[in-house]
């Protein structure tokens, strides 16, 4: 008797999977819109992923507090890739096959990235970065984005500094050859400083992983250096700034965005005070933006976000600002929330996908916590960078580079007057971000030069500040 129940439960599981084979109960999932997003969760730079992911957990939360997409709630699905380019491809292989996401987000160093983009590319998912600034991050294809400037611009941004601010002349470099970030930084960096008249002192190698690094530091000692440019991840920079000052080295180190996590200071210690490096974003920017994002993000997570967590915010907030706007199409919407495994849904699903790339492509004019946003024809963001120092309390603006560097449309407004403060909160927004969304581009935002009106591409009409 007790044997019935069970095979007729059996009997209704085994109908049940034939009907979602045939479309049945497929149309029964709870509609809502799931989105990928893959990061370094755990490993030497987990900070990077942990605050990415929450940066984009915040603009989720604001949008679905808001009744989502077409009344279709956001659903992240999170895959933790280590920090390793096979786990990177591994983690999308699987949020690809598992849960069909309309678009994906991620990752932040850009081996991992590129690792894992053509996995994107080929199924037609957009991916947008946050924050992967090498070049060929985008060039794996038209469904590739990031909301980030790249590294050639980066590495003109820290050999200015260097050279014009600082007055250095002669730097050595330790970069990781494993990282296509770290050798990119490094050939741009050097090819701005030596273009300038400066002299690389030598330019000495490790890889990730390593722990040790005196021999190659005593090489680059033995040249004299008046700095040392390290475009690494902080893990490595911490150790390699505590290594130098072992042996000696009294300098400043250099560094790009690859610096910013709140444990540089915690693994370098007192070895990498009164460095300086090329970010996103500034804390101490007084920009209404800024600080209303931290405010939220303080409330939320009890410290203080770093440029991953605005850059992951600001991704989410381009990637759903995008689906809004496609999502008035009806059909459309549909098929944004459609989850079922169905072939023949397929093509409407992908549909959608095309129109979600198209969308973002347009994207222009967006005021972001990290600069105003406007995707150029190469996928990329064209935005400010910021030199910020290394305190004891933490990291503090020093000036601000404007975009002039390659492939960049040149801004409206002066190009080359870098202001002496962060942006004039008497030419800022309100300071909600999430309204931000409802600015027309060409209005003056944050002090910023804003991105020419007719720029740079041909084909759609932008929706601009959508
Ligand atoms: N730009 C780095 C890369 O491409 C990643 C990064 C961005 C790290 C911002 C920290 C902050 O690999």
């Amino acid at each position: 008797m007790r044997f019935l129940p069970l095979v007729s439960s059996l009997v209704g599981l085994s109908l049940l999977s034939l009907a979602a084979c045939s479309g049945g109960p497929a149309e029964s999932l709870p509609k809502e819109i799931v989105v990928g997003q893959y990061g370094s969760l755990t490993g030497a730079e987990a900070t990077f992923g942990i605050s990415t992911k929450n940066g984009i957990e915040l603009a989720t939360e604001e949008l679905n507090g808001k009744g989502g997409v077409a009344g279709m709630k956001i659903r992240m699905v999170v895959e933790d890739d280590q920090g390793k380019p096979e786990e990177a491809a591994t983690a999308v292989s699987k949020i690809i096959s598992q849960d069909r996401p309309v678009a994906v987000l991620g990752e932040v160093a850009s081996t991992n990235s590129l690792a894992a983009a053509p996995l994107l590319q080929t199924n037609s998912i957009p991916m947008i970065s946050p924050s992967s600034t090498n070049p060929k991050v985008t060039e794996q294809g038209d469904f590739i984005f990031r909301v980030c400037f790249i590294d050639p611009f980066q590495g003109t941004a820290v050999a200015k500094f260097a050279y014009t601010s600082k007055g250095l002349r002669n730097v050595g470099i330790l970069k990781d050859v494993k990282s296509d970030y770290s050798t990119g930084l490094a050939q741009f960096f050097t090819e701005t400083f030596t273009g300038m008249g400066g002299t690389i002192a030598s330019e000495e190698a490790y890889s990730k992983g390593d722990v040790d690094f005196k021999a190659q530091l005593t090489t680059l000692l033995a040249k004299n250096p008046d700095a040392i440019f390290i475009p690494g991840y902080y893990t490595d920079v911490g150790l390699i700034a505590r290594q130098a000052r072992d042996l000696g080295f009294k300098g400043p180190f250099l560094g790009g965005d690859g610096w910013d996590s709140a444990e540089l200071t915690k693994i370098g210690g007192e070895a990498i005070i009164g460095s300086y490096f090329t970010n996103h974003y500034a804390v101490d920017d007084p920009n209404p933006v800024v600080q209303g994002f931290i405010q939220k993000y303080d409330a939320k997570y009890h410290e203080k976000p770093d440029g991953l967590a605005a850059l992951g915010y600001d991704s989410a907030q381009v990637l759903y600002s995008a689906m809004a706007e496609i999502a008035k199409d009806p059909k459309l919407a549909d098929a944004l929330g459609d989850r079922s495994s169905v072939p023949a849904t397929e093509e409407g699903r992908k549909a959608a996908r095309s129109a979600l790339r198209d969308a973002i492509a347009r994207t222009a004019g967006y005021v972001g916590v990290t600069g105003t946003i406007t995707i150029d024809d190469h996928r990329n963001a064209q935005k400010p960078a910021v030199v910020v120092e290394v305190t004891a309390d933490g990291n503090k603006f020093v000036e601000s580079i404007a975009p002039d560097g390659p492939g960049g449309a040149p801004p409206a407004a002066p190009v080359d007057a870098p202001p002496a403060a962060p942006a004039d909160p008497a030419a800022a927004p309100p300071a909600d971000p999430a309204m931000m969304k409802d600015m027309k581009p060409g209005m003056p935002m944050e002090g910023m030069p804003m991105p020419p009106s007719g720029a740079p591409k041909g084909d759609a009409p932008k929706p601009g500040g959508k």
